[in-house]
């Protein structure tokens, strides 16, 4: 299995291009089961997710092709993806495709409005905390599907399709939102989702439905509304930028000292996040090319934050911002109230020398002047990644092992980083 070794201690100065967001993908290529037209996607990202995904699809009939690179294609710029569910052949998600990646659950929506039903087995993905799917199931009922559960699958059914209804969650939830929207779309009449997510993936998502004819009010507040069509037609849409891949370039920045300009970010999906970090002692400039991010000389300061759903800070950023704490001048605190349980890159992390206490889901970290270099494992996506910006920081060699958690989310990593300075590498086998 691949590991990351890193030499830590250099700044990072230079230019690291963000890719198009994981979060908004995986929905818009989950929405083209809605259409049997073909749905163009801009600016996909590189990543072991999107490639599980398109096995998935696969499996239902969609036809997807990837275009070639063109002259004068940057290097390393987004995918196009076209992908065709003209016949859908297949309505089963099977447990060894859906078992490696959570969202993949979220094809149900889509299955039930445009073929009356679904057959897909519970998700596995991500070790963080029970994660359930009720509120999907839930959102379907309202849309008058049935639900039945066997042997580990989910069953859902609507003869003679979906029709509009009122949904409420009551705790936000991103995935159960992009389930309410797809499938409020395909059905007949009018729905309404009541404290529906507010990130901007399920706004990116909403516009790609709209470009395909689907009529829908007020995607990024707490109501949306949906007026069901009878089909959905062919989109070209370009996904929106990787807000948590900002961040994390930006808290790397922040934690080693130096400039980068993130080229391509927009401010305006992670405010809360760069308000932290210049809170923290960062310097953060919104340009025309994307955001400016630098620290020089000055210390860390503590910090104390909560994670919430957007426009809060990320739950998807709290290991990361763990990671910059962790050499903070003073005892910083972070609560997590997204996910039970995703605190598991703390162990890790004080392999390095960092110094946190947990009690529940408030973490305190108490700065360090130093962090040492030593071998750690990724549990997950978003610690990985916590990791790796922990060992740029370390003094000498930390070695990043299972890191097949950081090709699901972050694109070239190692390139990204070794290009603007950083000692990283990855070791094969
Ligand atoms: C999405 C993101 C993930 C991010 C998370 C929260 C994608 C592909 N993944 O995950 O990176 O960390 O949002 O911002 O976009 N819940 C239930 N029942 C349900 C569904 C959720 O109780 O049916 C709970 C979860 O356990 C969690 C909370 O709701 O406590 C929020 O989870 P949710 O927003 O649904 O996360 P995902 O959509 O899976």
């Amino acid at each position: 299995m691949d590991r990351i070794r890193i030499r830590g201690g250099n700044r990072l100065s230079g230019a690291i291009p963000i890719s198009g967001a994981k979060n908004a993908t995986l929905p818009l290529m989950i929405a083209s089961l809605l259409t049997d037209e073909t749905l163009v996607l801009q600016n996909v990202p590189r990543l072991a997710d999107v490639v599980l995904l398109q096995h998935i699809l696969a499996n239902h009939g969609v036809d997807i092709t990837l275009a070639g690179k063109r002259p004068g294609d940057p290097e390393g710029n987004g995918q196009t993806l076209r992908l065709s569910a003209r016949r859908i052949v297949d309505t089963t998600a099977p447990y060894h495709l859906v078992s490696k990646m959570r969202a993949s659950f979220w094809v149900i929506g889509p299955l039930v409005a445009r073929m009356g039903e679904a057959r897909v087995s519970m998700p596995g993905g991500c070790a963080i905390g029970t994660r359930p799917v009720d509120f999907h199931l839930d959102a379907l009922r309202a849309l008058g599907a049935t639900i039945d559960i066997e042997e580990g699958y989910v069953l859902a059914s609507a003869n003679g399709g979906l029709r509009g209804g009122r949904i409420r969650f009551d705790k936000v939830s991103v995935g159960a939102t992009h389930t309410a929207l797809m499938s409020a779309a395909l059905a007949r009449g009018e729905s309404e989702i009541e404290n529906a997510a507010r990130e901007p993936e399920i706004v990116d998502v909403a516009d790609c439905l709209k470009k395909m004819g689907a009529i829908i009010e007020g995607a990024g507040t707490s109501t949306i509304r949906v007026q069901g069509v009878e089909r959905l037609n062919a989109a070209n849409h370009t996904v929106l930028p990787d807000r948590i891949e900002t961040g994390t370039y930006a808290m790397a920045v922040a934690m080693t000292g130096g400039d980068v300009m993130l080229q391509g970010a927009r401010a305006d999906l992670l405010q809360s996040a760069l308000d932290v970090l210049q809170e923290a002692g960062a310097e953060v400039f919104e340009t025309n090319e994307g955001i400016r991010i630098s620290r020089n000389g000055t210390k860390l300061a503590p910090v104390r934050v909560t994670t919430e759903p957007f426009p809060g800070f990320p739950t998807d950023l709290q290991a990361q911002l763990m990671a910059l704490m962790s050499r903070a001048d003073g005892t910083s605190q972070i609560t997590e109230t997204i996910f039970e349980n995703r605190f598991m890159h703390v162990q890790e992390l004080a392999r390095l020398g960092a110094r946190i206490s947990l009690d529940g889901e408030v973490a305190k970290i108490e700065g360090v002047e130093r962090l040492k270099g030593a071998p750690v494992m990724a549990t997950d996506l978003r610690a990985s990644v916590s990791l790796v910006i922990a060992g740029l920081a370390a003094e000498g060699e930390t070695m990043v092992h299972r890191v097949y958690h950081l090709d699901r989310g972050f694109e070239r990593l190692e390139e990204k980083l070794s290009r603007c300075g950083a000692e990283i590498e990855r070791v094969a086998g």
